[in-house]
């Protein structure tokens, strides 16, 4: 996720814009840059750390600028692609945080109108609408210029000549910190407290117009009141944006990276979408499609084969990159798909080479742009979930699971009116996600209770199988405590000799046709004296008869539960951690990255 900054007043920029900038290190990012205006806009940007381009930059003089931190989503991380971009008379320079999802449409578009492009990235296009339609009024230009665009931004603009920064947001944070004959604007409120704790928060669709006087906010074309917020936390509480810790942070943006993620596969029409990737074309024939990846990424991948299978009847083969390295037989389907947050799982590597050595066309799903496995690929497909620094996988796993979606509903070709059910389901899981997040009353009340044991068994069926085992693997991971996902079915044939009142099992339900062989395992647990909690569907009246304790989740088209279950069981294991008072974001023995086999 990217980081902007913009500063205007009485006091040199450059500083000020740097010590932003290293404020906003701790997101991850892969380049930087800052623009000056002086006489004109000078920008100095590259790929790297924001130390070596301060010791590279001049001094340069002027009481303006912006500045930017890069997560690259669209074109390498280099020089060229860094923020800030600029239009063809380099007079409008830009920062953006965001995705705009019908970049190539303006961009074909502006290049027909004479604008000339340098960079590969989505955000060029807005510096050349702001040059497009600017009359001498740079807050109308831009105001023009994000009508055209589709997808979310929070942007600041920096004109030669302008007192004035302009700064505007929908889908994606942007503040305004408050001084006295200065002011900023920032995307998220650490870039600030240095300077000020006096804080506005813009809301989706806001235009704040930011000079040295003062600041005004517009909102569908009306000037609009706004209220000032004393920030009273720490840069590091900040960083957390007050959240205690970093993997509570990312379960709630869960619903924002999906979102993020979905603007560069559904039209704005509503119902329907482009797949970047046909998986129908490219499988061709009936061999297997093989996905391959390491823990959590695993567990995405078995949930991706109910998808594929149910909803374009390809078969898939699921493998565990650490295994299947040892098969005699490399992957040999038509397609591969590698799976990967980080890009650099050792593991996985190794699997994509024998796959790619064997025939197939190889595929990668990872978050991070240019790494190794992007490189390995023939194709790439890119999760938006912005770095992600707590080491439990969460908001990763999620967008893994909207790529399969997309994927597999997008290729899907036959019964029209199904495809537009699934994809304004796909549309609604963000709002649904929210409301789960709003109250977790009842995650809590059952975390207390787990806290207490030293073993639980997780179970599921069906497209909640892979749920189970990544509900077992956040509780071990984050809380020490022994977990284990099973198959609801197989408990019977071995593990029931475990169980008995010591060892608690959380049962996930969804009503489809594991449902009534689910109720029926909830009640042998229960005879064994286990306690239960189950996961269940809003509405659900039976289960409570049954289990111990609920944990409701809203209800989804029963494709879609293994998303809400698992942000539910994600909460479960943080506040069960939290219980116990564990080091949530850096637990014992792990790594972000493992770069070993
Ligand atoms: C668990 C977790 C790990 C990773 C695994 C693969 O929370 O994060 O199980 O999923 O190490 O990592 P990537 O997806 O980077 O290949």
């Amino acid at each position: 996720m990217c980081g902007i900054v913009g500063y205007v007043g009485y006091r040199q920029a450059q500083p000020i814009l740097f010590n932003s900038l290293f404020r906003l290190e701790y997101r991850g990012y892969d380049s930087c840059g800052i623009a000056i205006a002086d006489n004109g806009i000078t920008v100095y940007k590259d790929a790297g750390k924001v130390g070596n381009l301060e010791k590279r930059v001049p001094h340069l003089e002027g009481t303006a600028g912006i500045g930017h931190t890069r997560w690259a989503t669209h074109g390498e991380p280099n020089q060229i692609n860094a923020h800030p971009h600029c239009d063809c008379s380099g007079r409008f320079a830009v920062v953006h945080n965001g995705i705009i999802g019908n970049y190539r449409l303006l961009k074909k578009q502006l290049i027909a109108e004479g604008h000339r492009f340098i960079s590969e990235t989505d955000s060029e296009v807005i510096p050349h609408l702001i040059e497009k339609y600017y009359r001498g009024d740079l807050e109308g230009a831009v105001a023009t210029a994000l009508k055209d665009v589709e997808g979310c931004y929070a942007i600041i603009v920096l004109a030669a000549g302008e007192s004035d920064l302009v700064a505007a947001r929908k889908g994606n944070p942007l503040i305004i910190g408050i001084g006295d004959r200065e002011n900023f604007v920032a995307s998220d409120v650490p870039a600030v407290l240095d300077d000020t704790n006096r804080v506005v928060y813009l809301e989706d669709g806001d235009l704040g117009v930011i000079s040295t006087a003062g600041i005004r906010i517009m909102r569908d074309g009306r000037e609009v009141a706004w209220e000032e917020k004393k920030i009273l936390w720490s840069v590091e509480d900040a960083q957390r944006a007050g959240y205690e810790h970093f993997m509570l942070k990312e379960i709630h943006e869960q619903p924002r990276v999906i979102r993020d993620t979905l603007i560069g596969w559904l039209s704005s029409d509503e119902s329907s979408g482009e797949s970047l990737v046909d998986l129908t074309k490219m499988q061709g024939d009936i061999r297997p499609l093989t996905l391959l990846a390491c823990g959590t990424s695993y567990h995405a991948a078995l949930v991706g084969r109910y998808i594929i299978e149910k909803v374009l009847g390809i078969p898939v083969r699921v493998e565990l990159a650490s295994e299947v390295n040892y098969y005699d037989r490399p992957p040999d389907g038509a397609v591969a798909i590698a799976i990967t947050q980080s890009g650099e799982t050792a593991d996985t590597l190794r699997a994509m080479k024998r796959a790619k050595a064997a025939g197939c066309l190889l595929l990668a799903i990872t978050n991070v742009m240019d790494s190794s496995a992007s490189r390995i690929a023939d194709e790439v497909v890119y999760t938006r979930a912005g770095p992600e620094i707590g080491v439990a996988a969460t908001k990763s796993f999620a967008v893994q699971l909207i790529i399969l979606y997309s994927l597999a509903i997008l290729s899907y070709k036959v019964d029209a009116r199904r495809l537009a059910d699934l994809v304004m389901e796909l549309r609604q899981l963000p709002e649904k996600l929210e409301r789960l997040l709003s109250d977790k009353d009842g995650i809590k009340e059952c975390a207390g209770y787990l806290a207490g044991y030293e073993s639980v068994f997780f179970i599921g069926r069906g497209i909640n199988y892979p749920i189970a085992l990544e509900g077992a693997l956040k509780l071990k991971e984050i809380s020490y405590i022994h977990a284990e996902g099973y198959a609801a079915g197989e408990l019977k044939h071995g593990s029931f000799a475990l169980l008995g009142e010591n060892t608690p099992v959380v049962a996930i339900l969804a009503r489809d046709n594991t449902y009534q062989a689910m109720l029926s395992n909830i009640k042998e647990v229960k005879a064994r004296k286990a306690p239960v909690i189950a996961l269940a569907e809003e509405g659900d009246d039976n289960v409570g008869e049954f289990a111990d304790m609920v944990i409701s989740v809203p209800a989804v088209d029963l494709l879609f539960s293994a998303v809400v279950n698992v942000v539910a069981l994600q909460l479960l294991a943080y506040y069960t951690a939290r219980e116990r008072g564990c080091p949530i974001d850096t637990p014992r023995n792990l790594a972000k990255s493992v770069t070993v086999e």
